[in-house]
């Protein structure tokens, strides 16, 4: 039988198809199949690792050098990290163009000019670069290890690599760079996964640290993102929202550190700095005034503790189907939390409109901030403000009973560290709290009931 000289790739999630498809069988993503010439890379590619440098070896003969990590000397980025880059090892940060993902990696490259930082751009002129780190005023005798190099071309950047002194690459971005053994286009699905491919090899056999970047799909996922995250060590998302200022780092997978990590950042015209007090901007102005169907939650995002501020809206509907809208939550959630107040409480919000905002443009997927989702939609819905100064934290299960949740010291703790008076938790936290030292007031509940009672006067 002939071969096949083309298949057709999914954008979205790389399935490979021998015909063309209008929607993906694996990721239902519509229109996503492209043509591309067939990989014959696998056959052809150099296989850079010497046969006997890689025997199997007793797990307690293993000898790795403690503390290499690389400082990027910015302190919400190394925490995001785990303590900083391991020599060898292959990160990807991903995120939306324009979010900031070049100017981050630019301010770790100075920072890290010890290192001889190679930053290898395929989207922007060496000018452009310089122009940008003029405008940082990063540029001096800091930067000075510091090289920059335009290169599309996978098998130069490689030489480059392999020959200049360098302990840290960044190849600015994946999806412009190409490698002449396949046939298709920069950025297609097969481009990304064998330029990926190539560079973690070449990351291991150096013990050089390579920095990847990547653009985000209009989907919200890396492109390529399921083949990339698996093959690489680290992943990290930048995100935002491009009405606000301040962007989050968070770590998707780390072989290295937590996973779900964050670290924030405000952009300024200085570049982005750290944010030193992240509860802060996620609390709007208006959060003293007592108005009804706002209240304040202490997540956790990764290992700190975040205070963020829910705002619902219940109105009368002009609709024959009521309208459900959120920013920053699960539908399906809210939908729960909705279907457990009218079984439980017998508010009835089928004639009304629900809007739910989590201020500052993060998403929420912390299950302790059920509790406070439902006491700011039934505070819209009744017209009741909530009990002044108080956060509250609950999970709540389908019967209407409020759920212990985890971390609940830390969340206490930066509750009072940020003045509130009080704060409610479940009762089955409060019976096993490990202290009991706490200035701040605490309250406590085990039913949505009780929990309302008490917030809602
Ligand atoms: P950039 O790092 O180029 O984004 P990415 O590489 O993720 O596509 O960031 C570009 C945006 O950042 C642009 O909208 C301008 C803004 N910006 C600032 O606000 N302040 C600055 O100091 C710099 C360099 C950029
Ligand atoms: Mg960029």
């Amino acid at each position: 039988m002939a071969k096949n000289k083309t298949e057709y790739v999914c954008q979205s999630c790389g399935n490979i198809s021998p015909k063309w498809m209008g929607k993906c069988p694996e990721c239902n993503s519509w229109g996503s199949f492209q043509e591309e010439a067939v990989n014959v890379a696998s056959k052809t590619r150099p296989k850079p690792v010497k046969a006997d440098r890689n025997k199997p070896q007793a797990l307690h003969e293993i000898i790795y050098e403690k503390d290499t990590r690389l400082s990027t000397r910015i302190r919400e980025f190394d925490r995001v990290l785990g303590g900083g880059f391991i020599p060898g090892s292959i990160i990807l940060i991903g995120g939306d163009p324009g979010i900031g993902k070049s100017t981050l990696t630019l301010q770790a490259c100075v920072n890290m000019s010890d290192f001889n930082p190679l930053y290898i751009t395929g989207e922007e002129s060496p000018a452009q670069i310089k122009y940008r780190a003029d405008r940082l005023e990063i540029v001096g005798e800091d930067s000075a290890g510091l090289k920059v190099y335009a290169e599309t071309n996978l098998e130069s950047i490689a030489s480059a690599i392999n020959r200049e002194d360098t302990g840290f690459v960044v190849i600015d971005s994946i999806q412009s760079i190409y490698t002449d053994r396949i046939e298709s286009a920069p950025g297609s699905v097969s481009q990304v996964r064998e330029c990926t491919a190539y560079l973690m090899q070449l990351a291991k056999v150096t013990g050089k640290t390579i920095l990847v970047i990547g653009h985000i799909t209009k989907e919200g996922a890396i492109a390529g993102p399921k083949i990339l995250e698996h093959m690489v060590d680290t992943v990290l998302q930048f995100e935002g929202d491009h009405t606000h200022t301040y962007r989050i780092l968070r770590s998707i997978k780390n072989r290295y550190g937590a996973a779900g990590e964050l670290g924030i950042f405000d952009m300024t015209s200085n570049g982005l700095t750290e944010v030193v007090n992240p509860s802060d901007i996620f609390l709007s102005e208006g959060q003293n005034d007592n108005m009804s169907g706002i209240s304040i939650v202490p997540t956790i995002e990764g290992s700190r503790p975040l205070l963020i501020e829910i705002q619902a809206l219940v109105t009368d509907t002009n609709f024959s189907v009521p309208q459900r809208t959120v920013t920053g939550f699960d539908m399906k959630r809210l939908q729960i939390i909705l279907a457990v107040l009218e079984k439980r409480l017998g508010s009835n919000f089928s004639r009304s409109d629900v809007f739910v905002n989590i201020v500052g443009g993060i998403t929420l997927s912390d299950p302790a901030a059920d509790l406070g989702i439902a006491t700011a939609l039934y505070s819209s819905f009744s017209d009741t403000p909530i009990r002044e100064n108080t956060a509250i934290i609950g999970e709540i299960g389908l019967t209407g009973e409020v759920r212990s949740v985890a971390n609940i010291d830390r969340r206490i703790a930066e509750t009072e560290k940020l003045g509130f008076g009080s704060v409610l938790i479940p009762q089955k936290n409060k019976d096993k709290l490990s202290r009991d030292d706490y200035k701040i007031k605490i309250l406590s509940a085990d039913r949505v009931s009780t929990a309302f009672a008490q917030l809602l006067g």
